[in-house]
């Protein structure tokens, strides 16, 4: 495949609010970010990736945008965006933004103008319906509420809404709204950045027939509708070619058959991909999905479209607390895990504070929770009569809070993230795991990171190289290797809580990278291994 710099660069994902607070207010800002810079550039990323700091109410952090032009308060003013793009760009880092076009906030100046009359001028840029038999159209659900459908009293008429009530649906099927979005995103291209992050992009089109459906639940019917991939040929056409950029598009619901459609090459569309399959698939750890999930993938995208590997980001749970062990062996587990992200054909993503082994949480009580996914379904379940507490434990463990917690640098007041009262609590264990102490262990996760960063940056073979999975049906260890002309990464990783005998002959001389030390032949719990040889050995 054609070589290019976004498919050799590791990705580091800034969720600001929870990243660096600078003023006090108890919220992470875009000077923070700027702080920050050198620390991402040490880790040895290449793209930040920035979660929207967009004019919003907020109601979904960002996601739910009422100004697409300007930066909100808290966030901080676009001069300091401006500033963090040179001096990323001095660095040598690149930024990419995050595009949310599939909804509005509910206060966005289109929307108020659509609602106020069936007659406005921007009715037509929301979906809107008629009530059938005096309620809403069909029993469809949406991501944060029991219904797509939310009623609007003044127009007596439903708008559309795959996310909150707050968060109208725009309809891509109205002309003069997709150049205005088209006008949007170069906007941000001329002021240099360097690409989008593409929120929920498969949901753009909207599904024809409004029968209801048979499981409500399963919200597939909300993505991947005719008339996507030529809203998205459109959009390349007329505003991504003409930059040198790079696209990752939120693809929820595909298989590596439907994700190809966005990413092959020859199709110009996107870039590269999130698939959900892991994070929908694997509430928990599934050795046998997992290698299927990949090998799945590489054969499908294979010489035509370019994947991405990540295990967590701010609406999933943290990954060693997730997929790893983030107790007794936290520290090996962190790095095992990385191991496989970076070094499974893909874009490596990074989520902030992963890094360092960052955990879940898990508070008390619903009031400590601020995301409005778990919250309203905390809220729906309650009414339908089930027992608060119950609710609360089943919601706990995939709370997009988990991840959303703030950065922990130091062992000191708030984690060092604010001197003032922060806007989601910090994580108790900030006193052990933080980016101060991780940094003086000989067993640091975070130069591990670097390490594996640079083996990456050091060798095509991780990137271009072929993929065989070695160990297929074992449930315990992962084998597979990485092969580009005659270099060849072999990868071993123990992913469990027991030590294993080592699967193959490997010369240990040929050992470049590990996360135990230990000189056994056989596998400490979550230890992981690189072996590079070359043909002529
Ligand atoms: C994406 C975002 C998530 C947001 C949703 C609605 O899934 O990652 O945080 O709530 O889209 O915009
Ligand atoms: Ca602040």
């Amino acid at each position: 495949m054609k070589q290019t710099w976004w498919k050799e660069a590791v990705v580091y994902q800034v969720y600001w609010r929870s990243f660096l607070d600078t003023n006090g207010d108890g919220y992470g800002d875009l000077e923070g970010v700027r702080q920050k810079l050198p620390y991402i550039k040490e880790l040895g990323a290449d793209v930040v990736w920035l979660n929207p700091f967009y004019v919003s109410p907020d109601r979904d952090n960002g996601y739910d945008i009422a100004d697409y032009y300007k930066v909100m308060d808290k966030a901080g003013t676009m001069e300091d965006f401006e500033r963090l793009l040179d001096e990323a760009h001095a660095l040598g880092l690149k930024v990419i933004l995050d595009l949310v076009v599939n909804h509005t906030s509910d206060e966005h100046p289109w929307f108020l103008e659509a609602k106020a009359s069936q007659d406005s001028s921007k009715r037509d840029y929301y979906i809107w319906h008629d009530p059938v038999n005096g309620g809403a159209p069909n029993n469809w659900r949406s991501y944060f509420a029991p219904s797509c459908w939310e009623y609007e009293a003044v127009s007596e008429q439903y708008y559309y809404h795959s996310f909150a009530v707050e968060q109208p649906d725009l309809n891509w099927e109205n002309t003069t709204l997709r150049q205005e979005i088209y006008q949007m995103m170069r906007f941000w291209l001329d002021k240099g950045i360097d690409g989008f992050r593409m929120d929920v992009i498969n949901l753009l089109a909207k599904r024809k027939n409004l029968s209801d459906v048979d499981n409500p639940y399963d919200l597939s019917y909300l993505a991947n509708n005719p008339g996507i991939h030529e809203y998205l040929q459109e959009m390349h056409e007329e505003v991504l070619r003409h930059y040198d950029c790079m696209t990752v598009g939120e693809i929820p619901f595909v298989t590596p058959e439907e994700g190809l459609l966005y990413v092959d090459e020859s199709r110009r569309e996107l870039d590269t991909l999130f698939h959900f399959q892991i994070a929908d698939e694997m509430p928990t750890w599934d050795m046998h999905r997992f290698k299927q999930i990949q090998r799945d993938w590489y054969e499908g995208l294979k010489g035509r479209g370019w994947n991405s590997q990540f295990l967590n980001n701010h609406d999933h749970t943290r990954q060693v607390t997730r997929y790893g062990n983030d107790r007794e062996h936290r520290v090996a587990s962190a790095k095992l895990l990385a191991t496989l992200t970076h070094t499974l054909p893909g874009m490596p993503y990074i989520y902030q504070g992963e890094e360092i082994g960052m955990t879940g949480v898990t508070f008390d009580s619903i009031d400590d929770y601020q995301d409005i996914a778990m919250i309203n379904r905390y809220n729906e379940e309650v009414a339908k009569g089930r027992d608060p507490r119950a609710v609360l434990e089943s919601l706990q463990l995939l709370s997009r809070d988990n991840s959303r917690t703030p950065m922990q640098w130091t062992d000191e007041s708030q984690a060092g993230f604010t001197t003032g009262e922060p806007w989601m609590s910090v994580n108790p264990n900030y006193v052990d795991v933080n980016v101060e102490a991780d940094i003086q262990r000989e067993d640091s996760v975070f130069r591990y990171y670097q390490q594996l960063i640079q083996l990456r940056k050091s060798h095509k073979a991780l990137i271009y190289g072929e993929f065989t999975d070695l160990l297929p049906e074992d449930e315990a260890l992962h084998g597979y290797e990485r092969t580009l002309g005659e270099i060849r990464f072999t990868i071993i990783l123990n992913h469990s809580d027991e030590t294993r005998e080592f699967p193959f002959e490997l010369d240990p001389k040929t050992l470049v990278l590990q996360n135990i030390e230990n000189n056994d032949t056989r596998l400490l719990p979550h230890e992981a291994r690189i072996y590079m040889t070359k043909a002529a050995q």
